[in-house]
């Protein structure tokens, strides 16, 4: 723990503290309705019968697992197949194609999902390489799927959808072609998830040991960090990915005014970053 505890804290502006200390997440005052909603099914599940006396044993005990479940109750997971398209587009038409040129002698290409939440954005990332790059089965590809919750990375490592989630942004010739039916769910094929490898990462922790990188997707998880958090956490990118390796941001995230070595790719709306090589510093 950074920052030692207030005298007379209230209850979300202790969580808030615990929020911001393990993930970087800033909760907003207007955020408190959250509380109830999201606390209430983990003190459900760990048998204690208010979001009251949960509170009031985080505060008592030692950091540990229940405190981990209530960090990742807070965390926002919205995700969908193919979000904001540009990207994928991008991704198709300029990103894999350069790569295609600049590793041919090495034939390897490695890809981070680093704040995967429940899949569907590695696995946009799988569909994509798949469906488009069938010379890169003669490649050794990397997808490494990460995020900071347990239960996210359950998920991905499921590849489950339901229907609801299937109708969110996936065409339907890649449905049926990448998925299959397990009774009302739908079943990524192990075609997919053999090439992703999914383990937690903490963005705020130390990190893996990748391989240099060559596309990162961070998105819509800067957009909860502070710009102390940014800065700190897109000066560690440029140094996990390659020179000339591609960034990719959410929508309402952005390099500018945090970071200078990423210089923005001129494609469609995607938020899409080239880290400069040497010679362009
Ligand atoms: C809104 S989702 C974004 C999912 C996907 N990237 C997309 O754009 O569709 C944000 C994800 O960031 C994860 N996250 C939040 N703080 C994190 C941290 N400190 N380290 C790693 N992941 C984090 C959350 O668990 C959540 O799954």
């Amino acid at each position: 723990m950074t920052s030692a505890a207030p005298k007379f804290e209230s209850d979300f502006d202790f969580l808030r503290r615990l929020v911001h200390e393990r993930s970087a997440i800033v909760l907003e005052p207007t955020q408190s309705y959250l509380l109830e909603a999201r606390l209430g099914p983990v003190a459900h599940k760990a048998g204690i019968p208010t979001v009251g006396e949960l509170l009031r044993r985080l505060r008592l005990e030692r950091y540990g697992p229940l405190h981990r479940s209530v960090v990742e109750a807070m965390t926002t997971n919205e995700t969908f197949f193919f979000r904001d398209l540009a990207p994928f587009q991008a991704l198709q038409k300029v990103v894999i194609p350069a790569i295609l040129g600049n590793n041919a002698a090495s034939r390897q290409l490695s890809v981070w999902c680093a704040a995967a939440s429940s899949g569907q954005e590695p696995y946009s990332v799988a569909m994509t390489l798949r469906e488009h790059f069938p010379q890169l089965t003669q490649w050794k590809v990397e997808l490494h799927a990460t995020d900071l919750s347990d239960e996210m990375l359950e998920r991905v490592r499921s590849g489950s959808y339901s229907q609801l989630e299937v109708n969110r942004g996936l065409p339907a010739q890649m449905l049926i072609k990448y998925f299959q039916r397990s009774g009302v769910r739908w079943t990524v094929k192990p075609e997919l998830t053999s090439l992703l490898t999914v383990r937690k990462v903490n963005l705020i922790d130390p990190w893996p040991n990748f391989p240099l990188l060559d596309v990162v997707f961070l998105r819509n998880v800067l957009i909860y960090f502070d710009v102390e958090t940014k800065k700190k956490i897109l000066g560690r990118m440029k140094r996990v990915l390659r020179p000339g390796g591609y960034l990719f941001l959410g929508g309402a995230e952005t390099t500018s005014g945090l970071e200078d070595d990423f210089e923005r790719v001129n494609f469609a709306n995607a938020s899409c970053y080239q880290l400069r090589g040497p010679e362009a510093k």
